[in-house]
């Protein structure tokens, strides 16, 4: 398949000065083939998705370069890098929302549970209702908050009301969103402002007791505060729920996952716990990133 170079290259750190060596970008930046780091724990660790080999093109335009991953079942995993480097195509790949994009190939593959992701017979519709996604900017749906929460269940035809209650209470509980919503839950889900929406938006993947949720930026409209409870949410939902989440702020990605991948043009550069990559990275040029030197 043809590749294109990009013309979007995240600034470097120069060695002038710093003595930060960045070779191994400069050489993803020719378009050459590097190795990836990861850590060895990172294989140890027993998974629910595995992303194997794989790539993707917009048109003539490579943007994903044969990414390996095993995503760890019920942690928090980071997807860190400048600008432009793919992360959020490749949180769209896990649940085929690139097939909606005209002219996007791709070769490799990804498994959930064991399952192909991309075999011709998987069938998407149920693929998707296997995963939950969360994006930048929250999008409750116009109906009431209870509605929001049981939309997955509505739509799975279930009719008993104590059965919705529960499911509503727990996770709207799950999603630390209760005490502030409980006596309106009849009130439309776009009244609650910004960051309860984003709290909604959280409680509504989780009441589909997806296998992965995947999270795209999911603080980068909102405010502090707001941001401060998404992460203490995020921290709640680990050890019960697998996180793919992608993130611009290091800290953030340092005190809410127990992974970090760092990705560069396509290219997953290294990949292991969040407290190695950003204590004792194997390579400079992750340190340099996630130090905020570049990016
Ligand atoms: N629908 C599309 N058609 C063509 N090119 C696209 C499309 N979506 C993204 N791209 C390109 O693919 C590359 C990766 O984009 P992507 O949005 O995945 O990056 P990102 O790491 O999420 O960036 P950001 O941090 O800015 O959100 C970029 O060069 C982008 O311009
Ligand atoms: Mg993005």
């Amino acid at each position: 398949m043809p590749a294109q170079k990009e013309n979007l290259t995240p600034a470097l750190p120069g060695d002038g000065g710093s003595g930060i060596s960045s070779d191994r970008l400069q050489a993803v930046a020719r378009g050459d083939n590097v190795p990836t780091e990861v850590h060895q724990s990172v294989f140890e660790a027993r998974p629910v998705l595995k992303i194997n080999a794989f790539s993707l093109w917009y048109g003539t335009k490579q943007v994903i370069h044969n990414i390996s991953m095993p995503i760890p079942r019920n942690q928090v995993t980071a997807l860190v890098g400048p600008s432009g480097c793919g992360k959020s195509t490749l949180l769209r790949s896990v649940n085929r929302m690139n097939d909606l994009i005209q002219n996007v190939q791709v070769t490799g593959d990804m498994q959930l549970n064991g399952d192909s992701i991309y075999d011709s017979r998987m069938d998407v519709i149920d693929l998707r209702k296997r995963m939950g996604m969360v994006f930048q900017k929250p999008n409750p749906f116009p109906m009431s908050i209870f509605e929001n929460v049981v939309y997955a269940l509505r739509i799975d035809g279930e009719k008993n009301r104590s059965v919705l209650e529960e499911v509503c209470e727990i996770s709207l509980r799950g999603a630390a969103l209760w005490d502030e919503v409980k006596d309106c839950l009849n009130d439309s889900a776009l009244k609650l402002s910004g960051g309860q929406q984003q709290r909604l938006c959280i409680a509504r993947a989780v009441a589909a007791e997806p296998e992965v949720l995947l999270l795209d930026e999911p603080c980068s409209a909102l405010d502090p505060i707001a941001t401060g409870k998404i992460e203490d949410l995020i921290q709640e939902l680990r050890g019960r729920y697998s996180v793919l989440m992608v993130t611009h702020n290091m800290q953030q990605a340092s005190r809410a996952s127990d992974y970090t991948a760092f990705m560069y043009l396509g290219r997953l550069i290294e990949y292991g716990p969040t407290s190695d990559i950003f204590t004792n990275p194997v390579l400079q040029e992750t340190e340099s990133y996630v130090t905020g030197r570049f990016g």
